[in-house]
């Protein structure tokens, strides 16, 4: 469908944003991708540069756009970047923008988790967006993911630094599981939510064909290095969490974790047909360790 119309994408030099993009650009879909700071542009891309998203700068420069791709949102808190300002009210200024600019279509991307009965700060934001979105009178397909991995997402990058030091730690029993997707079925999904058209007004949880207990996934992941593995008391994580704003875990990340929350893969495979990779697949591709 919108094969000749550009798709925007907000928060473009993110994780999942990175690697959307260059698929995107890869099969021959125009791009407008927005962001903060600078980044390297691929094919068929026009680059925004904005601090704020300030329309006067974004808005001349959308024209016949039909769907936007939201990538942006926060994981973490600071006192200038909170949940309700990163994850909600930004969500509800990015509605305002695709109203003006018409375009039609937003695809989201919220958290596997989320549901009306959440009591965490995190998830509510997110709740919120989405609520903001389906009450917009715009189209959208609203993703809520577990874990996606790639080469270069945050966790991956941390695992592959532990491994030099020998050492990686797992917060408490490391039994509750998550159930991760592979960055390249995620972008090819994207790429059929645009080209096809079809998935209308849905909500679909992200997640790849399998849960595993995050002890495993660790096993596996080091199984060809000579790392230990140390279980650490989810007291002293936590603890860490809520003291050292750098930790590598963050209380968000520990709730998530420990929430073992599962996804309907089911529902994903039957809308869009695609081949998942598998947890193994990804572990020894080789292009993880
Ligand atoms: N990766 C996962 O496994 C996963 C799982 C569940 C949900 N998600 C959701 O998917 C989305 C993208 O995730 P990601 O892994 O790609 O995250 P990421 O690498 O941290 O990228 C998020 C992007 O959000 C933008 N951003 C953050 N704060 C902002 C602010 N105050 N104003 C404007 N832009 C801001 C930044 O874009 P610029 O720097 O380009 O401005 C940043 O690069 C997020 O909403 C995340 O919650 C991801």
């Amino acid at each position: 469908m919108v094969k000749n119309t550009p798709v925007v994408v907000i928060g473009a030099s993110g994780f999942i944003a990175k690697n959307v993009r260059k698929y995107l650009s890869k099969n021959n879909i125009k791009l407008i991708s927005i962001s903060r700071k600078n980044f390297k542009k691929f094919k068929n891309e026009t680059k925004i540069i904005t601090k704020n998203y300030d329309e006067k700068i974004i808005l001349p420069k959308l024209k016949n756009s039909e769907v936007l791709i939201h990538l942006v949102g926060i994981g973490k808190q600071t006192i200038n970047d909170d949940y309700n300002l990163t994850n909600t009210e930004f969500t509800k200024k990015i509605i305002d923008l695709c109203k003006k600019s018409k375009i039609k279509k937003i695809i989201y991307f919220s958290g596997l988790g989320v549901s009306k009965n959440t009591t965490l700060g995190y998830f509510i934001s997110k709740y919120k967006a989405e609520r903001q979105i389906i009450d917009s009178d715009l189209d959208y397909v609203i993703f809520r993911p577990s874990y996606i991995v790639g080469k270069d997402d945050s966790f991956t990058k941390y695992l592959k630094q532990q491994i030099k030091t020998g050492q990686i730690n797992i917060p408490g029993s490391g039994n509750y599981s998550i159930q991760p997707i592979y960055i390249d079925d995620v972008s090819q999904i994207i790429f059929n939510v645009i080209t096809q058209s079809k998935q209308s007004k849905m909500i679909l949880d992200l997640v790849g064909s399998e849960s595993i207990t995050f002890k495993k996934y660790i096993k596996e992941f080091s199984s060809r290095t000579n790392t230990k593995i140390k279980k650490i008391n989810l007291e002293i994580v936590y603890h860490k969490a809520i003291s050292e704003p750098q930790s590598e875990f963050g209380v968000d990340d520990l709730n998530l974790l420990i929430g073992n929350f599962k996804g309907n893969h089911k529902k994903l495979k039957n809308t869009f047909k695609i081949q998942f990779t598998s947890i193994r697949k990804l572990l020894k591709s080789g292009s993880l360790l």
